[in-house]
């Protein structure tokens, strides 16, 4: 048995899930009127719902018993102050300090990062101005139309959701557009309408070596080349985001338009900064900066909430109590609006890529289950395609729902139909329909006994499923941070408790080694052998088939 079964806490949940686990919900709201009152939280404009979960006091007594003694406090503190807590590549990471008032410090190795921070800051707010106000002038002194981020991963998921989701902010006349994939379709799909001389380029890679990027971003460079007539206007089209100024250079970026992060910035922790130059471009520098504000007011919050009123640690150990306890093999994220309908890919990454290990920080195998598979999609739409199976199906699948109060344009119609289903939901998961209720529900209908019994066993919900809800006032950069915020909190609070490091990757490696070998090897016609027979057989086929193989 690992170290964490073996704590305290954690044989006390073991035998209180033995106890508890078939309690159902409705019975936990007949025993306490107030459970609503009991177990939601506010923060700023966003209220926390975690009522409709399977725990009781005791329950969450423990949870956070297990948190103390798996050392949380600790944890949130050496995250804040720069500790080297990503052992496998002796980093620290200190996304938090991106957004951190501009007049604090933030010591890392002895050295104020602020000041860099703020600079990187300045430089981006002047560029995204620049470019929205029209002053940025590209070939022929045309203003800029269009801008493309070409990247991947945390370049990509976490700059794209935030700018869709905050598209109210954005100008009519400027467009933003994302590019991500290497397969040439997206390519090609993207620039098919655009002008070259009227776009602009932000090649968005930390490492600047991604493959799928470098070679967008060479086609996109020929692209702009070949329509200009030469190189000359590079600088004033191409702009880069990294942490290697070396390989920027070497494209032919200027330094002027070189923005720098910094290794202690993890990919799928990195829209707040340079990285989000497109986020600013787009929604503009001040509603940057209250993204940022966002982001900061839960931070303020993790650091210094006790961990009973604390909205992300009571996120991370719901989550841990249904995956550990309950044996949940994932969990769901449920945006009811529109604008979020990234946040899911975007909180796959966040979360899988950060926790989906096997080892732990003394090299073992964990021997316990990590981070869920993440999945989800925009409320009303999922409805019509997986909810079947949240309600009636044989997983548990504990589900977050995200609700605005208010839509910009609030037209009542549809955003009280909108915000019909969100109650309705979280109620129906809850309490689901016993048989009685069914059948009582069947009989209105004028069946006859023997086909209402026919039919009874289809009509049961057994409910009893999670749901937590997060409803904001509306989705304004502000609140969209601290939803991010939170999210990023509640899986760094579950990486302490699992014990494994959130923030290196090695797991996306070795399909990057074998595909550089195979790449090679599909630069002739001949046969392979060096493989399993499985891949030498489809590496073969592909050779056989391909337009040009002379078959
Ligand atoms: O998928 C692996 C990964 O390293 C992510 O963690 C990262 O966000 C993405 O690739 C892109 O990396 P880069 O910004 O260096 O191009």
């Amino acid at each position: 048995m690992s170290r964490l079964q073996q704590t305290r806490a954690w044989l006390a949940l073991q035998q209180h899930y033995n106890e508890m686990h078939t309690l159902h919900m409705r019975e936990l709201f007949e025993a306490d009127p107030s459970r609503f009152e009991h177990f939601s939280l506010q923060l700023n404009d966003i209220l926390y719902d975690y009522s409709k979960n399977r725990f009781t006091q005791q329950t969450l007594s423990l949870l956070l018993e297990l948190a103390r003694e798996r050392g949380l406090p600790g944890w949130i503190e050496r995250l804040f102050s720069g500790d080297k807590i990503n052992h496998t590549e002796s980093r620290a990471v200190l996304h938090t300090a991106l957004r951190e008032r501009a007049d604090h410090a933030v010591m890392l190795d002895g050295v104020d990062i602020m000041p860099e921070i703020r600079a990187e800051r300045e430089r981006v707010k002047t560029l995204a101005e620049n470019i929205r106000s029209r002053k940025w002038r590209g070939v022929g002194n045309q203003p800029i139309t269009d801008v493309v981020n070409i990247g991947i991963g945390g370049s990509h998921l976490g700059p794209q959701m935030v700018t869709e989701a905050l598209r109210p902010y954005a100008l009519h006349d400027l467009k933003v557009h994302f590019l991500s994939n290497i397969d040439e379709n997206h390519i090609n799909d993207t620039l098919e309408f655009l002008n070259p001389k009227t776009t602009f380029f932000i090649i968005a890679s930390k490492t600047f070596t991604t493959q799928d990027t470098m070679v967008n971003a060479e086609t996109a460079r020929q692209w702009f080349v070949n329509a200009v007539g030469n190189d000359e206007y590079i600088h004033r089209h191409f702009s880069a985001v990294t942490s290697n100024v070396q390989l920027a250079r070497a494209f032919g970026i200027a330094d002027e338009n070189i923005f720098q992060i910094w290794d202690w910035v993890g990919g799928r922790y990195s829209l707040w900064s340079a990285i989000g130059l497109s986020i600013a471009i787009a929604i503009g520098p001040e509603h940057f900066e209250e993204l940022l504000e966002g982001a900061r007011d839960v931070d303020v919050h993790f650091r210094q909430t006790p961990l009973e009123k604390n909205i992300p640690v009571i996120m991370a150990m719901l989550g841990i109590w249904y995956n550990n306890f309950f044996n949940a093999q994932s969990s769901t994220v449920l945006p009811y609006d529109q604008h979020l309908h990234r946040f899911p890919s975007y909180l796959q990454q966040a979360d899988m890529e950060s926790n989906g290990k096997f080892v732990d920080r003394g090299g073992q195998d964990v021997g316990y289950s990590t981070g869920p598979v993440i999945f989800g999609d925009v409320g009303i739409s999922s409805q019509h395609a997986f909810f079947q199976l949240l309600h009636q199906g044989t997983k548990l699948v504990p589900a977050d729902i995200l609700a605005p109060i208010y839509d910009y344009d609030c037209i009542v119609k549809h955003h009280r139909a909108l915000m019909s289903n969100v109650f309705a939901q979280t109620e129906a998961l809850m309490k689901g329909k016993t048989r009685e209720e069914a059948y009582d529900e069947l009989k209105t209908t004028g069946l006859s006994e023997e086909e209402i019994q026919a039919l009874l066993p289809y009509k049961v919900f057994p409910g009893n499923r999670p749901t937590s809800t997060l409803l904001f006032e509306t989705l304004n950069p502000k609140t969209l941070g601290s939803l991010i915020a939170l999210y990023e909190h509640k899986i760094f609070v579950q990486g302490v408790i699992w014990d494994i490091n959130s923030f290196d990757q090695w797991g996306v490696e070795l399909g990057k080694q074998l595909a550089s070998n195979i790449l090679h090897e599909l630069d002739s016609n001949e046969d392979v052998s060096t493989h399993d027979s499985s891949t030498n057989g489809l590496i073969n086929y592909y050779k056989k088939c391909r337009p040009g193989s002379g078959h």
